[in-house]
C-alpha cells in the first residue's frame, strides 16, 4: 500500500510502505475513504513538532471503513463505516473518565501522525479502537463527517464551549483559518448577538461571512480594539477566541474582552506571550486554553447528520488519495488559493 511519509524537516514522499497489521488487542485496521490535512501538518513539515520523526507516516483525521479489529475489540466490526478521530482515547486513564481524551495517560491523546503512523495513507491502524472511533450513521457523506475528525470539536469545544458562548454575546473570533470559522460557525448554536471576525486576509474575512461573521476587521489595516469598543458601546467583547497562535493575536484577545469576559485559546503557540496582569487582574477576566479532548464529537455528528451544522462550506478542494502533492500544495499556499479544508478520497 502507499502512504504520505515524513522525511524530515522540508521532506514528505507517497511511497509504498507495509500495510499496518493488528498489534494490540484493541487496534483495527480502517481503509481510508476520504482524509485532510491540517495547519498542525504543516507545522509538522516545517520541523516545529520533533516528536514526528523521520519515516512516519502523517495525518490524523480520516473517515474509512473497518477492514479488521483485534480480538478486545467489542463495538465495531468489518465493513463499518467511522471516523477516525484526531484524539485517541484508551477509555480508562483517569482523564479519559473525565472526558479529557486530549491529555490520556493510558497511551492515547494526539499520537495518530505524530507518535504512531497516521491516516494520510491507504490503511491506518487505530488503537484503542472502541473509544477512538465514532460510527457514521447513514445518509451523510464523509466528506461532512470528516471535518468532525479535528477542527469541528477544536473550533466547539476549545473555543464555544470554553468561551461559554450565550445568547445575545459579542464573540470576537481573531483568526479566521478553518478553526476559527468552526467556531463561528458553532457559536451560532448560542445565539450571540454578534460575532466579529478579526484576520489579516480579506479573502479569510470574505469566507467568515459564510460562517456566520456579522461583522469583520481587517487588523492589518484597522483597529480591533477600537472597533469593538465602537460595537460595543465601550464595553468590549464578551467572548474572544484566539485561533492564530501568535504572541500578538493573544495579546489582541485579552485588549478585546470586557470585564468579566472570557477568552478562550485555540491556537498552537511556540513563544511566549505577554500576559498584561497589570491591566487584567481587576477585570475578572476568564482565561483558558486547551487541547481538543473530542468529548463534543457525538453532539456535532447529530447535528451535522441533520443537517443544522452546514459544514460543506469548509472544503474548498478535492483530490485523489494519490495526489497529497497536489493537496498540500494547494492548501499550504492558501492565501493565494483559497483553500480552507482539502479532502482526498479514494478512487
Ligand atoms: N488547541 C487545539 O486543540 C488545536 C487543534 C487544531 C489546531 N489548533 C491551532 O489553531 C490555530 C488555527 O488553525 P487553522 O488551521 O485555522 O490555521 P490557519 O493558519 O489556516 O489560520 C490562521 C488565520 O490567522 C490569520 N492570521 C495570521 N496572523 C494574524 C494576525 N496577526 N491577526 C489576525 N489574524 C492573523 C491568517 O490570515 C489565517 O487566516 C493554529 O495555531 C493551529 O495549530 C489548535
Ligand atoms: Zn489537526
Ligand atoms: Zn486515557
Amino acid at each position: 500500500m502507499h502512504g504520505l511519509v515524513y522525511h524530515g524537516p522540508g521532506s514528505k514522499a507517497w511511497e509504498e510502505i507495509p500495510k499496518p497489521t493488528i498489534i494490540e488487542d484493541g487496534d483495527a485496521i480502517v481503509r481510508v475513504d476520504a482524509v485532510t490535512i491540517c495547519g498542525t501538518d504543516l507545522h509538522i513539515l516545517k520541523g516545529d513538532v520533533p516528536a514526528v520523526t523521520d519515516g512516519r507516516v502523517l495525518g490524523h483525521e480520516a473517515v474509512g471503513t473497518v477492514e479488521e479489529v483485534g480480538p478486545g475489540v467489542k463495538t465495531l466490526k468489518a465493513g463499518d463505516r467511522v471516523l477516525v478521530s484526531c484524539i485517541t482515547s484508551c477509555g480508562r486513564c483517569d482523564f479519559c473518565r473525565e472526558g479529557r481524551y486530549g491529555l490520556c495517560t493510558g497511551g492515547g491523546g494526539w499520537i495518530l501522525g505524530h507518535t504512531i503512523d497516521g491516516t494520510q495513507a491507504e490503511y491506518v491502524r487505530v488503537p484503542f479502537a472502541d473509544t477512538s472511533t465514532y460510527q457514521i450513521p447513514a445518509g451523510v457523506s464523509d466528506e461532512n463527517i470528516l471535518m468532525l475528525a479535528d477542527i469541528g470539536p477544536t473550533g466547539y469545544e476549545v473555543g464555544v464551549l470554553n468561551g461559554a458562548v450565550e445568547p445575545g454575546d459579542v464573540v470576537a473570533v481573531v483568526g479566521a483559518g478553518p478553526i476559527g470559522l468552526s467556531a463561528m460557525l458553532t457559536s451560532q448554536l448560542y445565539s450571540p448577538s454578534h460575532i466579529v471576525a478579526i484576520d489579516v486576509a480579506d479573502a479569510r474575512l470574505d469566507a467568515a461571512k459564510l460562517f456566520g461573521a456579522t461583522a469583520t476587521i481587517n487588523n492589518s489595516r484597522e483597529d480591533a480594539v477600537e472597533k469593538i469598543q465602537e460595537l460595543t458601546g465601550g464595553r468590549g467583547a464578551d467572548v474572544a477566541i484566539e485561533a492564530v497562535g501568535v504572541p500578538e493575536t493573544f495579546e489582541l484577545c485579552a485588549e478585546l474582552i470586557r470585564p468579566g469576559g472570557r477568552v478562550a485559546n485555540i491556537g498552537v503557540h511556540g513563544k511566549p506571550a505577554t500576559l498584561h496582569l497589570e491591566d487584567l487582574w481587576i477585570k475578572g477576566v476568564t482565561i483558558k486554553t486547551g487541547l481538543v479532548d473530542t468529548y463534543s464529537t457525538p453532539t456535532l455528528l447529530k447535528l451535522v447528520t441533520s443537517g443544522q451544522l452546514k459544514v460543506d462550506e469548509l472544503i474548498t478542494h478535492h483530490f485523489a488519495l494519490d495526489q497529497f502533492a497536489e493537496a498540500y500544495d494547494v492548501f499550504g499556499r492558501a492565501a493565494d488559493t483559497g483553500a480552507l479544508k482539502v479532502v482526498l478520497t479514494r478512487s
